[in-house]
């Protein structure tokens, strides 16, 4: 591509990024998305918490190579990664249903929470860009503030359960925060929901860390749905493959709120996810290096007097309140793209962790910026 060209797609990115407010699946996110087909265009994008090493190679070859089976429905290779899963986490087959990622899911309890009516408890900020919808099927949300310290605060969103309260949603480690809760704490707390109501762990992010899981509690809580992905660790964010795990009467409920047993990931995506699942080279590889990666974003930050929460994930949690400059507006400039906000009045961002090159060049330019001020 033509160095004009190339610069035109990255101010469009850019320009795209800065009007949106609301980035997931925004017009303005299909831009970018559709600038980066092909060639990054020179941006740096670190907005969805995607990871930047993915898809593995046992991914790429077992999505190509399924490619021919695309014709037929893919009821056996659901069931083949449902049975693949079941090994991983210690399930049956039955404990597990599959869904165009994890947030398709999200969906799925949320219908079955607006068919029950009532409200949902979860913690303010979290992961909610499935709230609105929820809203939209007639269920208020109830919105808990989080501990100081930016951790979910379980005691208070406990409390704030009534007798309308349908479902508790808990996402840890929590994002956009990267805070954990202690095992014995979310154990605790599992029982207290699920003893109420139905409690929906969302366990996106628990594989960099090896983040306490809530998966062995599921055959004796109805009660309790973890949502997992394949859109983190593994890498394959764009091939939306996720699944929840539940006691199978509870999986039986949730089928029925999806259109049918072909609803959910692509035969294609399932035998990507069926490559990389047992990939552990990768899923290392993509760990250590995130490690890294935050460890220079660290550094960068305590190099500015920059406030950040230490995060168990892929992305960082930071107050911008001490540094001179806009902080999007100065990454902007440098063909960065994803310090977002999630606080209404805060100073607070978040920004997902890339490869080791990429948040080199996050401090570099917040330092140039810096600099310059
Ligand atoms: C906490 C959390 N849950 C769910 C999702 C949705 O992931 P998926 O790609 O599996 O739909 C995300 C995506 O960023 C997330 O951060």
């Amino acid at each position: 591509m033509e160095r004009r060209q190339l610069l035109k797609k990255s101010a469009f990115a850019v320009a795209a990024f800065a009007f949106s407010k609301e980035l997931f699946a925004s017009e303005a996110e299909r831009g970018i998305q559709k600038s980066f087909e092909g060639s990054n265009g020179g941006i740096i994008k670190l907005s969805s918490n995607e990871n930047p090493h993915g898809p593995a190679e046992s991914a790429k070859k077992a999505m190509i190579d399924a490619v021919i089976i695309s014709n037929r429905y893919q009821f056996d290779t659901n069931a083949q990664l449902r049975e693949a899963i079941g090994k991983l986490t210690g399930h049956n087959k039955d404990n597990i249903l599959l869904g165009a990622g994890s947030s398709e899911l999200l969906g799925v309890v949320t219908s079955w929470t607006a068919y029950k009516k009532g409200n949902i408890v979860a913690s303010e900020p979290t992961f909610k860009v499935w709230l609105p919808a929820a809203r939209k099927l007639g269920l208020p949300t109830k919105l808990v503030p989080l501990t100081a310290t930016k951790h979910n605060d379980l005691n208070a969103l406990a409390s704030n359960i009534d007798t309308d309260t349908k479902m508790v949603y808990l996402c840890n480690p929590n994002n956009p925060t990267g805070t954990v809760s202690p095992q014995n704490e979310l154990e605790a707390f599992v029982k207290t929901v699920t003893a109420k109501t139905i409690l929906l762990m969302d366990e996106a992010y628990t594989d960099y860390y090896d983040s306490p899981s809530m998966a062995h509690m599921v055959n004796e809580n109805p009660n309790l749905i973890i949502a997992k992905t394949f859109s983190k660790t593994y890498g394959m964010a764009g091939a939306r493959v996720g699944y929840v795990l539940a006691h199978p009467d509870t999986i039986k409920e949730l089928s029925s709120f999806m259109a049918w047993a072909n609803a959910g990931p692509s035969a294609v995506s399932m035998k990507g996810a069926l490559g990389v699942i047992n990939d552990q080279a990768f899923v290392d590889y993509v760990k250590a290096e995130n490690i890294k990666a935050k460890a220079i974003l660290y550094k960068g930050f305590n190099d500015l007097g920059i406030k950040y929460i230490e995060s168990f994930t892929s992305f960082v949690y930071f107050d911008t309140k001490t540094y001179p400059k806009n902080v999007p507006a100065v990454l902007q400039a440098n063909n960065i793209i994803g310090a977002r906000s999630f606080e209404d009045n805060s100073t607070w961002l978040r920004i997902s962790i890339g490869t080791v090159q990429e948040m080199t060049k996050v401090v570099e330019a917040l330092k140039a910026g810096a600099a310059k001020a």
